[in-house]
């Protein structure tokens, strides 16, 4: 089973790769909304600085039975490539996987790749089933479980406004030096050089268990690159920020993405500077960001977001806030010798 090398620019190998990847999420998940051919296409033919990223596909009888990506950055964190894989259901079990991940592989050596990370979902008690292939095969391949996540969701339509305000009004005499800022699309020139700042501190200040992954390195522009990346790609965008009064730093920021369908929303990040904690900003912004997507978005159903299991903080405002665990998801790596 010899991987081939998948043009996205060429329209069947794109729709081929796009049928896999739709194929394997809607068996593998489909209380999940599932992914969207226009995005999903812009989004691979994008040209990024930021990223490097190769595409691969397995055959079986003329068709694409199995597809896959790895992504390396390439302005920081320079050492990671991130793999993505999926089989036909009908079609596992029989060294596909295995095929793409070794091609894949194969792109991170030459790249000078030190780590791959991959990730694999599992099941909560009462959540949907989640069959655990994908961490078996992991482990099968010699990666090791580094960090475990519970991807919440909150369903926007069962909200208790009257308990909302309520904990809006709790935090607030905690927060009398903040100012909130909300907006949609990208981030407000004045403000994007300290969402920047702020944001580049998730990778480290949330739990990282044993994540080889270093602090990244945004600033105003490359932000704004990104956040159009998304847009360009169909995405809406909205935000929230704390803004400390007296010195005018961000000192807060949440961002959830709605998907081009309008169907639903991902937390895309939520991170408070270490010199602002303890002010209750971490809850603000997200009833913020919340009311602003109610507001844009009356036909948006859910947000999901993903933690690290041992962010007890985050986790807290989260489950206040309605969200329920529905699935794991463990990240994985591998260190390249
Ligand atoms: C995980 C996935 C890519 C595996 O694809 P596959 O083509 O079935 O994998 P392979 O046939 O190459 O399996 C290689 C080895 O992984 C292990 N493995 C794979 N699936 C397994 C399963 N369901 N149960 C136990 N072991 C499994 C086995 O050791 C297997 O070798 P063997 O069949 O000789 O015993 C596929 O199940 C899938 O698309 N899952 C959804 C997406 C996902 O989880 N991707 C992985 C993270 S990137």
């Amino acid at each position: 089973m010899e991987p081939t090398t998948v043009d996205m620019h060429d329209d069947k190998q794109a729709e081929d790769f796009f049928a896999v990847y739709h194929a394997a999420h809607v068996a593998d998940t489909p209380d999940e909304p599932p992914p969207l051919r226009d995005e999903f296409l812009a989004l691979g033919r994008q040209e990024s600085a930021e990223v490097r990223t190769a595409f691969e596909a397995v055959y079986a009888d003329n068709e694409m039975v199995g597809a896959g990506m790895v992504v390396m950055p390439t302005i920081d964190n320079t050492h990671l490539a991130d793999v993505k894989i999926w089989v036909r259901p009908q079609h596992r079990r029989r060294g596909a996987g295995r095929a793409l991940l070794a091609q894949l592989t194969r792109h991170a050596r030459d790249a000078e790749r030190r780590t791959l990370f991959a990730q694999a979902l599992g099941p909560v008690p009462g959540g949907p089933p989640r069959d655990g292939a994908g961490a078996r095969f992991l482990e099968a391949a010699g990666f090791t479980a580094v960090l475990s996540m519970v991807s919440r969701r909150v369903d926007l339509t069962g909200v208790d406004a009257a308990a909302e305000q309520a904990l809006l009004e709790q935090c607030l005499p905690h927060a009398t030096e903040y100012d909130t800022v909300t907006w949609d699309g990208t981030t407000p020139d004045p403000l994007a050089a300290g969402v920047a700042t702020v944001t580049n501190r998730t990778n480290t200040d949330a739990p990282r268990g044993g994540m080889d992954i270093e602090q990244a390195t945004l600033d105003a522009r490359r932000l704004h690159a990104e956040e159009r990346q998304w847009l360009d790609a169909g995405s809406q965008l909205v935000g929230a920020a704390a803004v400390h009064r007296p010195t005018g730093e961000v000192a807060a920021v949440t961002s959830i993405g709605v998907r081009p369908s309008g169907d639903h929303g991902r937390i895309r990040t939520t991170i408070a500077h270490p010199v602002h904690r303890g002010h209750r900003l971490g809850t603000l912004v997200k009833i913020e960001a919340h009311r602003q997507v109610r507001r844009l978005f009356p036909q948006l159903r859910y947000v999901s977001t993903s933690n690290a299991d041992a962010n007890d903080h985050m986790v807290a405002i989260n489950e206040k806030l309605g969200y329920a665990a529905y699935q794991t998801g463990t990240n994985y790596q591998r260190r390249l010798d």
